[in-house]
């Protein structure tokens, strides 16, 4: 599940904080702890020898010297980290039985120093220092030397426990976190349930805003408008359904109805053909209807004007009127056309649109009145309206009039004749031209009509 990723992500994403801010908190605290560590040994051999140093440097015969050795002995048993050293020409002043190792290092630059001996695993802290002959006494080097291991040992295991202290943390930080993200993202899920109840057809709901976090306000709004969209477009498709079966059966209807009365008995040859004659009216009314129903199809499908050609369009205004001619004479109306502009456009699509609006303001005015075509144009668009005196058209239908099927009366009482697709037909050429229509009901006159862009 989505959420469920998210939860991951998101505990996979404390798991790293975690991780790093463990990093630098060990980080740190490792490198205080060890300078700590490291200063130690170096005090504790200070610490000795300041203990020590007034007696050698006093004591000079073998009487006093021998109380240094009981002393030096006492001191390596108490602790066995601790040896010590006297290094000199005389063995009597000698302590510790210095090997040929210890010889060679105790002659070096005095001071505190680092001595690695082949029997040992760790490296001795030893610090050197010489003293000059006094009375009976050689001049002699004393060592003082502490065993590093304790504190190896001790710097190992704080790294092993911040090493785990780190793992732990991490682990409890991405378990902690994924239950936190969890808890996060219940609106989600809950989210979720609520919009996979809202599937066609029951796209009448709402995601409700109240009960979520203000985070998901712009998500639930942007989803809610969407849902509204696709209602509106589910319920366009269900009522274009509704009309396509009307449109279809009444012509079919018509179709069966009169072959079914021409064959109920004998008939003359002459019935015959007129009934051939009305069913043929009637099958090109179905192929009109299909035709105009595949064009949109093609439009809806993203199909455009390719064919573009610069052309005037009150040329193109002038040889629709032709086509119209007798149309116009039936009903007795005249068109006036004015203005001109050019734009690029497929001639036989726009000639399309122009019958159609040519049609419909004839089919809407009244004998003798009078059609008038404008044309406008400038760098960026051109337009044709169609106006014709009419009655008002309320402003409720204005916007619907370019929908499939749409009529202001609708009882279809004109829809034998009509089948509504007309003015659709003129948006989807306008669109296919990457242009839009417009239509206005003012003062008693309706205009239809197409923009360009030029
Ligand atoms: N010039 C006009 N004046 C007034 N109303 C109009 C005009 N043109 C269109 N209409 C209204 O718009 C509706 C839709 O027009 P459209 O051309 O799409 O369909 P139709 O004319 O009914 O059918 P078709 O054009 O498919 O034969 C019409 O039914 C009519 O109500
Ligand atoms: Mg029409």
């Amino acid at each position: 599940m989505a959420s469920n990723s998210i939860a991951l992500r998101l505990s996979g994403l404390f798991a790293l904080v975690a991780l790093l801010v463990f990093l630098l908190i060990g980080w740190v605290l490792y490198l205080q702890v060890d300078k700590g560590l490291g200063r130690l040994p170096a005090a504790e051999l200070d610490a000795r020898y300041s203990v020590l140093e007034s007696a050698v440097t006093r004591y000079g015969n073998p009487e006093h010297w021998a109380k240094i050795n009981a002393k030096l002995k006492l001191l390596s048993e108490e602790d066995k980290r601790i040896h010590f050293w006297v290094v000199s020409d005389n063995p009597q002043y000698e302590f510790g039985n210095p090997d040929a190792n210890i010889r060679q290092f105790a002659m070096g630059r005095p001071g505190m120093r680092d001595l690695q001996l082949p029997d040992r695993e760790f490296p001795l802290k030893v610090l050197i220092s010489q003293f000059p002959a006094k009375d009976q006494r050689p001049p002699l080097r004393f060592l003082i030397a502490i065993d590093m291991q304790t504190f190896w040992d001790t710097q190992h295991r704080l790294l092993i426990a911040l090493i785990s202290l780190a793992a732990v943390g991490i682990l409890l930080a991405s378990a902690l976190g994924y239950w936190v993200a969890r808890i996060g993202l219940k609106p989600l899920v809950s989210l979720s349930l609520e919009a996979q109840k809202l599937a066609p057809p029951r796209l009448s709901g709402r995601l409700q805003l109240s009960s979520l976090p203000p985070e998901l306000d712009q998500f639930v709004t942007s989803f809610n408008s969407t849902l509204e969209r696709v209602e509106q477009a589910y319920s366009r498709l269900e009522s274009f359904n509704a009309d396509v079966a009307h449109e279809l059966r009444s012509p079919l209807t018509n179709l069966i109805g009169q072959t079914q009365v021409a064959l109920t008995r004998g008939r003359s040859a002459e019935h015959y053909f007129e009934v051939l004659q009305s069913n043929l009216e009637e099958l090109e009314r179905l192929r009109s209807i299909i035709n105009d129903m595949l064009f949109l199809a093609s439009a809806d499908q993203g199909s455009k004007a390719t064919e573009l050609t610069c052309a005037s369009l009150a040329e193109e205004v002038a040889t629709t009127l032709d086509y119209l001619d007798f149309i116009l004479e039936d009903a007795q109306v005249q068109v006036e056309v004015h203005g001109d502009a050019s734009a690029p456009i497929e001639k036989a699509h726009l000639r399309r649109a122009l019958i159609n609006l040519l049609h419909n303001a004839v089919q809407h005015t009244g004998p003798g009145q009078v059609i008038r075509v404008d044309i406008h144009g400038d760098e960026q668009q051109a337009s044709v309206g169609v106006a014709n005196p009419g009655g008002a058209i309320a402003d409720e239908h204005l916007p619907k009039l370019f929908e499939r099927f749409y009529r202001v009366d609708a009882s279809r009482s004109n829809s034998g004749a009509n089948h509504g697709l007309g003015l659709a037909i003129v948006k989807a050429i306008a669109l296919m031209h990457g242009g839009s229509v417009f239509v206005r009901s003012e003062g008693g006159i309706n205009t239809f009509g197409i923009n360009l862009p030029c």
